[in-house]
């Protein structure tokens, strides 16, 4: 592993959510196989980066390790880290169970995590970037630069705050309101968390950010609070 200065970001504190606390990625892991369709989500994220069963894929902040497990049905091998090894555990024991050999999990994330075989395929990351301030976010995006192969596609999908808003504190009043409603108070608190103490930016520097480390950005969508970019190198 290579040294890095003493200024450089630890990106290993926890911000927000503690998921160095078992129960918590337990509850997190339970609670996303409730509220997401994840079999759906992998199939999408695989068409639009176009995995194939020769591919090698980079997984970011792979948390439970739902979408890696689900991804390395279909290509040649998934690298799965993230920086809570409670999660990578978490992530590992399921790979096992399901005999899934064909994931690597580290223990690492956007800034520490070096890649010593070829250049990857693709790479994804979902709801992780966030944890990392703006100018970390943006070495984060070097970095996923510099490990695709030419060509390569990068997914990224986190929570990212739309410009256009005139009113934040409606704004955000509104989405608690209807988090609380549709599931209840524990989603809504973490939300508040996340706004309150995490990273989440606004559309147009995440744009920046992406396009200023040399990516191409071929779609943008956004539900408004979530935004999915898919770029290629
Ligand atoms: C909200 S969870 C998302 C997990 C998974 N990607 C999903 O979509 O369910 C955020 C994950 O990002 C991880 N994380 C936080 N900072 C990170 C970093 N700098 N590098 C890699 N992973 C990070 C956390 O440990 C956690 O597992």
């Amino acid at each position: 592993m290579s040294q890095h200065p003493r200024w450089y970001y630890n990106e290993f504190k926890q911000i927000g959510i503690d998921y160095t606390d078992l129960k918590v990625v337990q509850a997190y892991d339970l609670c996303m196989q409730k509220l997401r369709d994840i079999e759906n989500e992998a199939n999408s994220i695989r068409g639009l980066l176009n995995i194939s069963d020769t591919d090698i894929v980079l997984e970011i902040g792979t948390g439970s390790g739902e979408l890696a497990l689900k991804l390395s049905a279909h290509c040649r091998k998934v690298v799965a880290i993230d920086i809570s090894k409670i999660m990578i555990d978490f992530a590992k024991v399921k790979a096992e169970s399901q005999k899934k050999t064909n994931i690597q999990f580290y223990n690492a994330g956007f800034l520490t995590y070096e890649n010593c075989t070829e250049p990857f395929d693709a790479i994804v990351t979902q709801l992780a970037l966030h944890h990392l301030p703006d100018y970390w976010k943006m070495m984060a995006l070097r970095r996923v630069y510099g490990m695709l192969k030419e060509g390569g596609k990068f997914y990224l999908r986190d929570v990212v705050f739309p410009s256009m808003v005139q009113d934040y504190d409606s704004y955000f009043d509104e989405i608690i309101t209807k988090l609380k409603e549709s599931t209840g108070d524990e989603l809504a608190k973490e939300t508040e968390i996340h706004i309150r103490e995490e990273f989440s930016t606004l559309d147009w520097i995440m744009e920046g950010l992406l396009k200023n480390v040399g990516f191409h950005i071929e779609s943008v969508k956004s539900d408004g609070f979530i935004a999915c970019y898919l770029c290629k190198k």
